[in-house]
């Protein structure tokens, strides 16, 4: 198993510490051969080599099973263009490994929903997955342009692209609920019209799925007033990225969220879903759950060894329920831990 770790920036590093110190935990727990790599991507690589990620570490992250990352970004790289921005790292790695498929679950621990701005009953027991594309639509369409008059950008999917998203999300359901909502916006765009098409199409072959589609301005509203409505979420980049964004912080801190993104092959790409936090970076405040998350979702996707990943996650709850917090998540009577003390108590568990 050869795993790459791209810490990147602000927190990025911290939180991949800790993962770091899970996977050791793993690999000695459960005899496990696991090589660790490590290289730079974002605004430490441009620093280091002007550039967010250089053609060695796409190479290094082709030839690796998996990656876990940390965030990419910080005012420090603010003023750059886009197409020079830590995030093209990013957006390089994903699209030239076709990690087509994020997963982006949201759920609620019990210990930590008192953290959220929603009331407890409407929370309690949230376990929803977002599933977004994450290699095409508007993110990556061409033409794209900008002068200093105007600027724009192109909103295109493919046929092939709607589908194989399609059905990784149909798949998604039949291992849950057999229940999926496809967000569009098909009363305004043409791109959405197709999409709609695509999923209904899709799900001929998925006749046990309660198939609904629902417009993104609604989804937005109904995730906010009753996220329990849903399962399955199914949407494009764009709105994947706002619509993951209001899961995240339906549980309260968007600490605790990890992500898997998938090729065809479930080699992945796994990352917390929160950013590189500069406001708190080098204060060993922040939270590694999501990340110690994220390294679970690799042994159950890309290794395909359930039993390791659903020890982590027994190791995490663990934590929470003998009232172990970062202070994001804290409670009164939490007892506050650092990102290196959380991090080294889960591995513990895990041992
Ligand atoms: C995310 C992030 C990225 C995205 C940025 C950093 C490019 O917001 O992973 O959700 O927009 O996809
Ligand atoms: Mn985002």
């Amino acid at each position: 198993m050869n795993v790459l770790l791209l810490p990147g920036d602000g927190v990025g590093p911290e939180v991949c510490n800790e993962a770091n110190k899970i996977i050791k935990a793993v690999a000695n727990r459960f005899n496990l051969d696991i090589f660790i790599d490590e290289d730079l991507i974002g605004g430490v690589s441009i620093d280091e080599n002007k550039t967010p990620i250089t053609d060695e570490v796409i190479a290094k992250a082709k030839s690796s099973d998996a990656i876990i990352l940390g965030g990419v970004g910080g005012p420090k790289w603010d003023n750059l263009p886009s197409k020079d921005k830590p995030e093209k790292g990013l957006l390089r790695l994903r699209s030239d490994l076709k990690f087509f498929a994020n997963l982006r679950p949201s759920i609620c621990f019990s210990e930590t929903s008192g953290a959220s701005s929603l009331k407890k009953e409407i929370i309690e027991d949230l376990d929803l997955l977002i599933v977004r594309e994450l290699t095409g639509g508007i993110y990556f369409g061409e033409p794209r342009e900008k002068s200093t008059k105007s600027a724009f950008n192109t909103m295109i999917y493919s046929k092939d692209e709607i589908k194989r998203i399609s059905e990784v999300a149909f798949e998604s359901a039949m291992k849950r609920n057999k229940k999926l909502c496809s967000v569009d916006k098909a009363n305004v765009l043409e791109v959405s019209e197709l999409w709609r098409e695509v999923v209904d199409e899709t799900s001929l072959k998925y006749p046990e799925v309660k198939l609904e589609h629902m417009l993104v301005d609604n989804a937005a509203m109904q995730l906010v007033k009753d996220p329990k409505q849903f399962d399955v979420i199914v949407s494009s980049n764009l709105f994947g990225d706002i619509l993951s964004d209001i899961g995240s912080m339906l549980t309260g801190s968007i600490g605790m969220l990890p992500s898997a993104s998938l090729d065809q092959d479930s080699k992945g790409l796994y990352e917390p879903v929160h950013g590189t936090a500069p406001d708190i970076a080098g204060k060993g405040v922040v939270n590694p759950i999501a990340t110690i998350l994220s390294v679970a979702m690799m042994f159950k996707y890309t290794f395909e060894l359930k039993q390791v990943s659903t020890e982590i996650e027994f190791a995490v709850k663990q934590a929470l329920s003998n009232g172990y917090a970062t202070q994001d998540i804290a409670q009164s009577n939490s007892k506050i831990l650092s990102t290196e003390e959380m991090g080294s108590l889960i591995s513990d568990y895990v041992q």
